[in-house]
């Protein structure tokens, strides 16, 4: 189904899947021998979503993609992607912390289990923001099942079209002291025009000394939604209908790394192969995945205002 302005969901449909579907990537790369990343917590909030599909694929019992070598060879990109995307978010926090930032943001934080697995210093406030019941289902499965917050934990359940600083700041959010953000896996899902709000609405929250993580695009969307057909084509075939593709929302885009520089960030980025580098991964040449090379991941830090 096509985006609307004020559409919502749960963990299992629309945007809310795709969530799913990064949490059963976390499962499996966590279980990849040499793994990077280590998430307990994945597949259990993945089976607890209860997509028949994504639990299979957690439990061992679905092969994805079917048939050729190569296809396989690209879903096992895929887990790896998800595993050094997260590891990249990870370190972000963690260098945060050590510089002394008590305050972390993770926007649009689906089933992301960072406030729960990381090592959080005394003091730290983890704020984390998504969907109503997105927040609900995550933080009231992992409670189920014995999970405690390593930090003191603030669901914000509102969405991030809205006014969201306003409920940020509700739940306790103080912009006079620095914050670490995360936006891991957001961006298409927003309007290009809510993008831009998103990094305003950040900016103006963000004390001196503030952190910020994200990703960018650069391929224009059609290589990328190309791979979101098939994946959903996959997905189909093994009776789960929701179309990837169509969650994006098409449009141009202001790069990143220029709008918040533009704004007073201090700002570095990586290509794709170049973070897996940094983690002992070589990124495949090839051409199937292209558009996946041309990903930035983005840090920056909020510089002193000068009059
Ligand atoms: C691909 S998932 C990524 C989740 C998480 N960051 C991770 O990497 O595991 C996209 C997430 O963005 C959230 N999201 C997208 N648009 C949103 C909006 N307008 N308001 C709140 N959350 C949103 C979805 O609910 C979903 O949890």
């Amino acid at each position: 189904m096509a985006r609307t302005d004020s559409d919502s969901w749960d963990l299992a449909s629309s945007v809310g899947a795709t969530a799913t579907m990064v949490a059963a990537a976390r499962a499996l790369a966590s279980r990849e021998p040499g793994a990077l990343i280590d998430d307990p917590f994945a597949a259990p909030l993945v089976r607890a979503v209860g997509v028949e599909f994504f639990t299979r694929l957690v439990d061992g019992d679905l092969d994805l993609p079917d048939d050729t070598a190569e296809a396989r060879a690209a879903s096992q990109v895929l887990t790896e992607i998800m595993a050094v995307r997260t590891k990249f978010f990870d370190d972000f926090f963690v260098e945060a912390a050590a510089a002394g930032v008590r305050q972390a943001v993770i926007l649009a934080s689906g089933l992301d289990a960072r406030a729960y697995r990381l090592s959080w210093p005394d003091g730290t406030v983890v704020y984390e923001i998504d969907q109503p019941e997105v927040i609900a289902f995550k933080t009231q499965t992992l409670a189920g099942i014995g999970a405690e917050p390593a930090a003191r934990h603030r669901p914000v359940a509102v969405d991030l079209r809205e006014d969201w600083p306003a409920a940020l700041r509700a739940a306790g959010f103080d912009d006079g002291a620095p914050a670490a953000w995360s936006a891991e896996g957001l961006l298409r899902y927003l309007p290009p025009d809510a993008q831009d709000r998103l990094f305003d609405d950040i900016t103006a929250l963000s004390a001196t000394g503030s952190r910020l993580a994200t990703e960018d695009h650069a391929d224009a969307g059609a290589g990328i939604g190309e791979k979101a057909d098939r994946l959903g084509r996959q997905w189909r075939d093994h009776g789960f209908d929701v179309n990837l593709s169509q969650l994006f929302y098409p449009g141009e885009r202001t790069p990143v790394v220029d709008y918040l520089r533009e704004r007073g960030w201090d700002v570095a980025s990586r290509s794709r192969p170049e973070v897996f580098a940094g983690y002992g991964r070589q990124f495949p040449d090839n051409d199937e995945l292209a558009s996946l090379r041309e990903s930035l991941a983005v840090t920056a830090i909020r510089e002193e205002e000068t009059a």
